[in-house]
């Protein structure tokens, strides 16, 4: 499949990219799994192996469990050469800027990913890197994981568009913001619901409402949880997001009343509604055990899924084909 549009593209928000391109992501990241799954079944001669010879820098500020192994284990699994750098490691923003990192980065590897925590980092070790650089999670945006869990809801219910999912909980933080801009894309309707002093930004509401318009969807804000009634999905994040560790009492205040349990998933009304969250999760908080533990959830699915749609990403912008 050539995939020639996207070669050298970053990825850093969805709001860069038209529903079009991010369906032809989602389809390959569909391919992409059929493709591991024949492998494990030993149905597949061999893995390909399309990122022979090529490295990619993961550059992480925060910690990360399920993304940097699906950086790690998607990329060498096709034997590319995975460099994973802390910042304990290396100069980035202390002894040397973000700028001349990118311009020494950009010489050695295929692709960078960032994780950390501005925005304006991972937009600069684009704009001086000369290579492909991929938002891993920043204070703003989680795209790599908006495009899992789309993925998710259409292993689920088919095609998104006109589908619905709820998040529930903090409705500024990266998950939410990038959910917001996938779903007003890709003509998902999507409702925020959230204590009024957590809703989204509005800046993002003001970019995100006329793509939705445009889309045929709804993007709505409430802190009403009766709002959940039809949804095929309610979706959550942590409480307390890294870096705001000190705001944890304020916020298990605020959030206490929004807890996804069993009691809020039968509001949908629907036996079919599933539930997503892209983990780590706190049990007992933003979500019960008996939910994230249960039969609708699909959030270790959601999980799996980030490795998929991660290779498909790198695929397209490394290699232009697949
Ligand atoms: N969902 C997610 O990004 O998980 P990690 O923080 O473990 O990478
Ligand atoms: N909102 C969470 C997401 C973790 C994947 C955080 O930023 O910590």
């Amino acid at each position: 499949m050539t995939l020639e549009p996207f070669r050298g593209r970053s990825l850093i928000t969805w709001l860069d990219y038209e529903a079009p391109e991010i369906r032809v992501l989602l389809d390959l990241s569909k391919q992409v799994k059929e493709e591991s799954r024949a492998a494990a079944r030993g149905t597949a001669a061999m893995r390909p192996q399309r990122f022979a010879g090529k490295t990619i820098a993961l550059l992480f500020e925060k910690r990360s469990t399920r993304t940097r192994c699906a950086f790690e284990t998607a990329f060498g699994e096709e034997g590319g050469h995975p460099v994973f750098l802390s910042t304990q490691d290396i100069q980035l923003g202390a002894k040397e800027s973000i700028e001349d990192t990118a311009r020494v980065l950009g010489r050695m590897f295929s692709a960078i990913q960032f994780r950390g925590f501005k925005q304006s980092t991972v937009e600069t070790l684009a704009r001086y890197s000369g290579v492909p650089v991929f938002n891993g999670l920043t204070d703003s945006y989680h795209p790599t994981q908006a495009l899992a869990d789309i993925m998710t809801l259409e292993e689920s219910f088919g095609d998104s568009r006109g589908k619905r999912i709820c998040f529930v909980g903090d409705g500024r933080n990266n998950v939410a913001r990038s959910l917001m801009v996938i779903c007003a894309k890709l003509g998902v309707n999507f409702t925020v619901i959230c204590p009024p002093s957590l809703a989204p930004d509005p800046a993002l509401l003001a970019l995100c409402l006329p793509l939705a318009r445009a889309a045929g969807a709804a993007l709505e804000v409430t802190p009403d949880l009766a709002a959940v009634a039809g949804a095929e999905a309610l979706y959550t994040d942590v409480w307390v997001s890294m870096g705001e560790e000190a705001l944890r009492e304020e916020r298990v205040a605020l959030l206490r009343a929004y807890q996804v349990n069993e009691a809020l998933m039968e509001r949908t009304g629907r036996a079919d509604s599933i539930f997503l969250h892209c983990l780590p999760a706190v049990k007992g908080e933003e979500v019960s055990a008996a939910v994230i533990d249960g039969p609708r959830s699909r959030a270790w699915d959601e999980a799996e899924n980030r490795k998929h749609t991660i290779k498909a990403i790198m695929l397209a912008a490394i290699n232009g084909e697949a």
